[in-house]
């Protein structure tokens, strides 16, 4: 669906107008455009706090891009990039960076700050280069997982990162910039690739403000960036139109074989989907009692089993409880919740997920904050992220299960909401806009990654930092 202010917002006329009447202006972001692409170019600026263990893996991850490495002023960082990563990093001068200068990227390892005093690094290396970061540019620090801290002292200095970067991703949204903390637990730093390169490239560009979590995992093969889906096996629910679509797409481009399902009455377009990404077709209601059943079956005779399953069919049936007519939470909580439970009972039962298989749900914010309306939504997305937090802790052979949170996205679904709060969804955030359903898919699409093993337990909102929600 098209967002006419943000159109004219970034015409040359609309550009002036918006500016003399001080209205918000959206940037139009950059997005991921060809598989391939490198994932960040440019300047990148990194630092770390004293005794901080992150740093040579962001080294060996930036060394594989075709940015160009630069630490304020800091011999030792050098030494560690140079010779531990092999990647080369220049010395830079605070001094030496005049206003006209653009980074695409800061990058902190906060990993090693124990006390709340030695929150000061991030303030000192943030302070004079945050206005340096062009239009959307990225920023990370890399912390240690404040559940996993040994002291409380430390708990709380690596807790503030969050508040710090949130606060961060509101004042630089406008220009397209986002910031994220990655939390690592120790000894899973290895794992910090997969995350770090979402965080930095276009493929995260409706995502800010937010954490993740990365986990300790056993050891992933090398991974084909460009495909790195090749050769697996994945299922789609609700792949006929809007966010579904999207995700078959995404996963067809990262080389995964998709089988679209969706309700038999959306046959045609699932044919279109599938026809166009070189997928195949599963019609089935999910709700229907032998659904479960036929999916498991399908898999385990045409492919030998599933790698990636998407749990994403869902509705909204909206009115305020007390006017709520009983089948509208009846078929909701049927549809958005209770059926994911069924299939995943069934492929766990009949041994359908392969090895290091991903499941990855789809929330909402609204089961994070609530909207009038909506409690049987709001209750079934709530209940995903239940799900997924607690299922995420008994997965056995390296399946990982994560959930994407999505705000505002620019579908169908959407575009049945009166105007006024559609027009209000839209600018509450960080990036003043609606997100595209590849948004979304992208970030289903990284945790479906076989590179992203240490991801497991993840609510990830894709929500431009939508003032909703906590
Ligand atoms: N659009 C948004 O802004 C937004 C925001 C947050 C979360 N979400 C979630 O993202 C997902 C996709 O949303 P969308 O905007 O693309 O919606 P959509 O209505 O455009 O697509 C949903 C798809 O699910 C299918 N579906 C519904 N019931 C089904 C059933 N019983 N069996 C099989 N398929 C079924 C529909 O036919 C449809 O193709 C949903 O889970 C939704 O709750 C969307």
């Amino acid at each position: 669906m098209s967002d006419l202010y943000h159109k004219v917002s970034n015409s040359p006329v609309g550009r002036s107008v918006v500016s003399a009447l001080n209205l918000p202006a959206p940037v139009i972001l950059e997005r991921q455009t060809r598989s391939n692409a490198p994932f960040i170019e440019g300047e990148v600026l990194i630092s770390a706090a004293p005794n901080s263990t992150a740093i040579e893996a962001i080294c060996t991850v930036l060394g594989a891009s075709t940015a160009s490495l630069y630490a304020l002023d800091s011999k030792a960082l050098i030494a560690t990039a140079d010779i531990k990563s092999k990647t080369k990093v220049c010395s830079l001068k605070v001094d030496a960076i005049d206003e006209k200068r653009r980074f695409k990227g800061l990058v902190f390892d906060a990993t090693g700050i124990t006390t709340t005093e030695e929150l000061k690094t991030v303030y000192e290396f943030f302070h004079p280069v945050i206005r340096n970061v062009g239009k959307c540019g990225r920023i990370v620090i890399v912390g240690t997982q404040p559940s996993s801290c040994a002291t409380p002292a430390m708990a709380a200095s690596q807790k503030a990162l969050e508040g710090f970067i949130r606060s961060i991703a509101k004042e630089v949204g406008k220009k397209g910039i986002t910031a994220h903390v990655i939390y690592s637990v120790p000894g899973a730093e290895s794992h910090i690739e997969s995350p770090l390169r979402f965080c930095l490239s276009p493929r995260s560009a409706y995502v800010s403000g937010q954490t993740l979590s990365v986990s300790k995992a056993a050891k992933t093969k090398a991974t084909d960036w460009n495909t790195p889906l090749s050769g697996k096996v994945a299922l789609v629910t609700g792949a006929s139109r809007g966010i579904g679509e999207a995700i078959a797409k995404t996963l067809a481009r990262d080389g995964a074989h998709v089988v679209c399902l969706d309700v038999p009455q959306a046959k045609d377009a699932l044919n279109a989907v599938a026809t166009d990404i070189g997928g195949s077709t599963l019609p089935l209601d999910i709700t229907s009692p032998d659904a479960p059943q036929i999916i498991s079956e399908h898999f385990k005779k045409e492919f030998g089993g599933m790698d990636i399953v998407v749990h994403n069919a869902g509705i909204t049936r909206d009115k305020t409880l007390g006017r709520m007519p009983e089948q509208f939470w009846d078929l909701l909580i049927d549809i958005n919740l209770s059926s994911e439970e069924r299939i995943n009972d069934a492929l766990f039962e009949d041994e359908v997920f392969n090895k290091n298989a991903r499941i990855v749900c789809v929330s909402s914010i609204s089961g994070i904050a609530g909207n009038v309306g909506q409690s049987n939504y709001a209750a079934s997305k709530s209940g995903v992220i239940g799900y997924v937090e607690s299922l995420s802790k008994q997965l056995k052979g390296g399946i990982t299960i994560n959930a994407v949170a999505p705000g505002f996205i620019e579908t169908q679904m959407t575009a049945a909401i009166p105007f006024m709060i559609r027009e209000a969804g839209r600018r509450m955030n960080s990036l003043n806009q609606g997100g595209q359903p590849g948004d979304v898919a992208e970030a289903i699409a990284f945790f479906a990654n076989p590179a992203s093993q240490g991801m497991n337990g993840n609510i990830l909102r894709v929500c431009g930092q939508s003032l909703i929600g906590k």
